[in-house]
Parts: structure tokens; C-alpha cells; sequence
């Protein structure tokens, strides 16, 4: 089935959605096979994909050689493009790099970290027919001035939450994400906002969540956080499958007449 901008912002309220991010081909045609509704290529490319410490030395332009990829490899998603680190801080420079992911990889929206202090360039990116995804609570490209802090645990900073969310909503966001916040406070900003949330490490309450494929599917040998949940184990299983095909070469049992021409 054909995902749309539209047809996902319609679905606030029905059942919970499980999304995913992806960075290449591969990873975009499991999600393709499994029937993932959204994929982010995040900027969680520099952490996970490249080994950087922290999302900062994402570029703009590694972020659409990786985005046409995953679209490539999953034409029915949503292929949401995430805006990297300084690539948004006017409006002009937001309308370019967002409008790279559009016309250079065929990304369908473009997502961006950022609550109050970026309803301007959200709404200047709607009003260019931009579908813009918000992304408030812990912000990881600001990490360097605020930390990796879950949000939401006083009553100030659950209402500083809540004037983000309301912002983000009123420029015209088609949906929000909810990363590090705390889960009642994720179930009250979901019942407050008119399109779905998506948590990221934020409870149960959401009408939507991402894992990255990597902590989803056992792919890395970092730690993953709290929040995120292995449904296999697939690093080991390539090291095995590594391991044998080393000690098949060392015993002359590979490769065999079967795998030869
Ligand atoms: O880059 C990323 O992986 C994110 C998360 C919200 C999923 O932004």
C-alpha cells in the first residue's frame, strides 16, 4: 500500500504505527517488505552508520546520497529526509537543503529538531508545499549546550513542551516527534496534538514510534539505549556466518565444485 504525507496525518488516533529509519538499500527493502508506513533517513546516519560520537558531522550532502538510496529501496513509504545539523538556521537555508531532499532524492517530507524558535522556517517550508516533520523534547544536534536530558520532568519544562508542540502545530507540521520525554507528559502532548506524535523514548501514549533499524534488529555492538528493543540479533549472527565462511576457505571446503562455473 501507498503511503502518503496526507493519509498518515489522517491516521492520528487509529492504531499505533511502528517506524523505522534506515541509510541504504538494504535496510530500506526490509522495511519495504515488512510494510513500514514512514522511514526517516536520520541524521542518526553519523552515529550509526559512519561511527561518529554524535549526530553533529552529518552533511547535507551524505544525508541525500543515503536518502536516495533508502528511496530506491522502498518506493511505498514515506521517505522522510532529516535536516542535518546547521542546515536550517535561516529560512533561506532551510528552503534549500529541504528542497534538496525533494528534487535530488524523492523524499516525500523533510524533518527538522526544533520547537518554538523554528516555527518560522517550519512554516515558511509548509507555505512552499514542504511537508515538514517537528521534532521537539531531546534534540540531539544540540547535545553540546543541553546534554542527552530526558524532558518533561518538572511542571516548567512539561509547559515549555507543550508552547513547542502548539508552535510546531500551528506552522503547520504534519506530525511531531517526541524524543527523551517523559512518558505522561508524551500521553498529554498526544491527546494535545491534532497530528500524530511519534515517540522516540517517550512511554506508550504515541500514535506513532521510531526505532533505528540498527538497535531493531541487533545490526550494531554499542550499547543501545534504554528505550530501544532488539527483535534479533543480527550482528551476531553475521559474525558467525563471517567466522564460517573463514574456516570453509582455510579447510579447502570453500569453494566446492557447487559454487564454481
Ligand atoms: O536521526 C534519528 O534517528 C532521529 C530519531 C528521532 C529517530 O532523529
Amino acid at each position: 500500500m501507498k503511503w502518503t504525507v496526507r493519509k498518515f496525518r489522517q491516521h492520528k488516533g487509529g492504531a499505533p504505527l511502528g517506524l523505522v529509519t534506515a541509510y541504504d538499500y538494504i535496510t530500506a527493502r526490509f522495511a519495504h517488505r515488512a510494510g513500514v508506513p514512514l522511514i526517516l533517513v536520520g541524521d542518526s546516519l553519523a552515529t550509526t552508520a559512519l561511527g561518529h560520537a554524535t549526530t553533529i558531522p552529518a552533511t547535507m550532502d551524505a544525508m541525500i546520497h543515503h536518502a536516495e538510496a533508502v528511496r530506491r529501496g522502498a518506493p511505498d513509504a514515506i521517505v522522510v529526509g532529516d535536516m542535518p545539523f546547521l542546515s536550517y538556521p535561516t529560512v533561506p537555508d532551510a528552503l534549500r537543503n529541504a528542497g534538496r531532499f525533494l528534487r535530488e532524492a524523492g523524499c516525500d517530507a523533510v524533518k527538522l529538531e526544533g520547537g518554538v524558535t523554528k516555527a518560522d522556517v517550519i512554516a515558511a517550508l509548509v507555505s512552499e508545499g514542504i511537508p515538514v516533520q517537528a521534532h521537539i523534547g531531546l534534540q540531539p544536534q544540540s547535545v553540546k549546550s543541553t546534554g542527552y536530558a530526558v524532558r518533561g520532568r518538572s511542571a516548567e519544562d512539561a509547559d515549555a513542551l507543550r508552547a513547542d508542540l502548539d508552535a510546531v502545530v500551528e506552522a503547520g507540521a504534519f506530525s511531531v516527534v517526541l524524543e527523551g520525554v517523559a512518558p505522561e507528559v508524551a500521553d498529554d502532548l498526544t491527546k494535545r496534538a491534532p497530528v500524530p506524535t511519534i515517540g522516540v523514548g517517550a512511554g506508550w501514549h504515541c500514535d506513532a514510534y521510531y526505532l533505528v533499524l540498527a538497535d531493531l534488529l541487533g545490526l550494531s555492538d554499542s550499547q543501545p539505549p534504554k528505550f530501544a528493543k532488539a527483535y534479533a540479533h543480527l550482528a551476531d549472527d553475521a559474525v558467525a556466518a563471517i567466522s564460517s565462511y573463514m574456516a570453509e576457505v582455510a579447510d579447502l571446503k570453500y569453494p566446492d565444485a557447487a559454487h564454481s562455473y
